[in-house]
């Protein structure tokens, strides 16, 4: 077969692993030929591909980032041009099945979230053959136990915690830690519990900052005169909205969050008369090389992917599953969105251990 392979969205690590993934087992498994494509659907709008062999993904596995790039802007079917009038939109669509076709493409792998999952499966309509790997460092796809980027991500965060523990206890500060994650608060659940939070705000649990007050008066009472926090980008108060940073025109998901970190340090240092400080940790977590979990992960769903290839199961992605590598529908997998289970065993385990969610 020749396979096109594009990773699309933001990136995330272990997008490599899944790239040499794919080429390795097309080339000792099948015989195949992969053509890489350039920064996600715009490489099929613009015809800007190139061939994938062995030489080419030798060393990648470590690597953070894409060596194909990636974009989270490029919607075919409603693609954001920048002219003397403004933007306009278009539906390109029929130029990406021209460039599939020009390139001779037996099958598309198409690495990505939810949004450019939804645009890959719109494209079977046109005749196209799809398979789609989750991918997100958000950890918010329904269809899939765990995406791979999560592992890496949560790592980075906790190493950050680390760090942060120190300078607030020796300053006897309120260090507050902003993370990413969108709408649900994987990221800052799992690495608040790994690397020890006192409070973590999500953006399934609205908090009261009465409430965050309270915690600290209470590690105060102990002699811990320090408190670390980690708030997820989407979090807010009760009643209140998310901080929209900025929107980005022709993305499947517009809104960008962030602001709520410094918006509760500024409130907190004002309600307790401790100095407060705030970090963001931005894209940091969605850079570096992939944790051992996220390597095997990737690897394990890129095979697995060329394989629903040669079964002809297109319109499918790969997920885990009981710790198994199962096809998923995509009409079944898309716009489900995993938020942190309120009845799950993280927030039991945070609740628990005394940690706060400000509520
Ligand atoms: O979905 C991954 C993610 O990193 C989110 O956690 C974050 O909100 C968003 O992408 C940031 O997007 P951008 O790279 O466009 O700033």
């Amino acid at each position: 077969m020749r396979i096109g392979v594009l990773t699309g969205g933001g990136d995330c690590p272990g997008l490599n692993a899944v790239i040499r993934a794919i080429v390795r087992t097309g080339y000792y498994e099948y015989h195949d030929e992969v053509i890489g494509i350039r920064d996600g659907f715009a490489g099929l709008i613009r015809n800007r591909t190139h061939p994938l062999d062995m030489n080419r993904v030798s060393g990648i596995m470590p690597r953070g980032g894409t060596i194909l790039g990636a974009s989270n802007r490029d919607n075919p079917f409603d693609y954001a041009e920048h002219g003397n009038g403004g933007m306009t939109t278009t539906d390109v669509s029929d130029t990406v099945v021209e460039n599939y076709h020009k390139n001779k493409l037996d099958c598309l792998i198409v690495i990505g979230g939810d949004g450019t999952l939804d645009i890959a499966h719109k494209f079977i309509a046109k005749g196209l053959n799809i398979i789609g790997i989750p991918k997100t460092i958000d950890n918010d796809l329904n269809a899939t136990e765990v995406t791979f980027g999560f592992d890496t991500a949560v790592g980075t965060v906790v190493d950050a915690l680390d760090k942060l523990h120190t300078t607030a206890e020796s300053h006897h500060r309120i260090m507050v830690v902003e993370v990413m994650g969108r709408y649900a608060g994987w990221i800052a659940v799992a690495s608040g519990i790994g690397g020890g939070a006192h409070i973590i705000l999500i953006p399934e649990i609205p908090f009261d900052i009465d409430k965050i007050v309270q915690k600290i008066y209470e590690r105060k009472g102990r002699g811990r005169h320090f408190t670390v926090i980690v708030v997820a980008e989407g979090a807010t108060p009760a009643g209140g909205e998310m901080i929209v940073k900025r929107t980005v025109e022709g993305a499947p998901e517009t809104m960008r969050l962030g602001g709520i970190g410094e918006q509760v340090a500024t409130e907190l240092e004002k309600l307790t008369n401790i100095e407060a400080r705030c970090t963001v940790l931005g894209h940091i977590q969605r850079g570096g090389t992939p944790s051992a979990f996220d390597r095997i992960l990737a690897t394990r769903y890129g095979s697995a992917a060329v394989a629903l290839a040669h079964e002809g199961k297109f319109d499918h992605m790969v997920a885990l599953h009981s710790a198994d590598i199962v096809p998923m529908p995509l009409s079944e997998a898309l716009h489900k969105m995993k938020r942190v289970d309120l009845n799950g065993s993280h927030i039991k385990t945070v609740r628990m251990t005394g940690i706060s969610f400000g509520d």
